[in-house]
């Protein structure tokens, strides 16, 4: 059976990973939407909260190729030992653009001095997604913007309210804001 993994920090996903995903899954047996640690990140969401997201996203699609090929999990360690574990012939990651490309080749160079086998597919996103982020979604949110056209729809309420709970208010006040 071929496995891919699609890695990241999904903190929260967002409709460029959904589009990954739903591309990514053509291209295996199984896709595993694994959420790991990216230790240059304090995350906003915890790691079941990340899971039961991408999960409800998932079966929002009410797609039967999805429901029955992809699995979402956590793996608290290294990429190359979850592939390692859980027999993947590659990772899957989206290049929104030009700029992502040093970032993921420095991943992939380094995953592959740990782990011989490794094997990266990089999958360019969808122009009208380049610029669509986590990143994006965290900020537009924690200043009531609107992110119904950033994430999935089954959880913007949740993932709205969440980043709008975790506000936190001005240390200075300038001209009285
Ligand atoms: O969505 P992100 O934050 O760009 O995802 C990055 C992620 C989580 C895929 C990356 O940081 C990662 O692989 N983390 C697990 C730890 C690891 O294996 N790091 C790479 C070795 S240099």
């Amino acid at each position: 059976m071929n496995i891919l993994v699609y890695p990241g920090s999904f903190d929260p996903i967002t409709i460029g990973h959904m589009d990954i995903i739903r591309r990514a899954v053509k291209l295996c047996d199984q896709l595993i939407v694994a959420v790991l640690p990216n230790s240059n990140k304090k995350a906003a969401f915890s790691v079941k909260e990340r899971v039961e997201l991408i999960q409800a996203s998932i079966d929002a699609e009410k797609d039967f190729t999805l429901a029955e090929r992809v699995k979402v999990d956590a793996y608290h360690g290294l990429l190359v030992d979850y592939c390692r574990n859980v027999g993947a012939m590659a990772t899957v990651r989206g290049i929104r653009r030009e700029s992502d490309f040093p970032y993921e080749a420095e991943q992939v160079a380094a995953n592959r001095l740990l782990y011989r086998e490794y094997e990266a597919i990089l999958l360019p996103c969808r122009p009208d997604l380049a610029f669509t982020s986590s990143t994006i979604v965290r900020e537009v949110a924690k200043y009531g913007g609107d992110i119904s056209g950033m994430v999935p729809q089954v959880c913007c309420d949740y993932i709205f309210k969440r980043l709008q709970l975790k506000k936190q208010p001005a240390e200075v006040k300038i001209n009285g804001g």
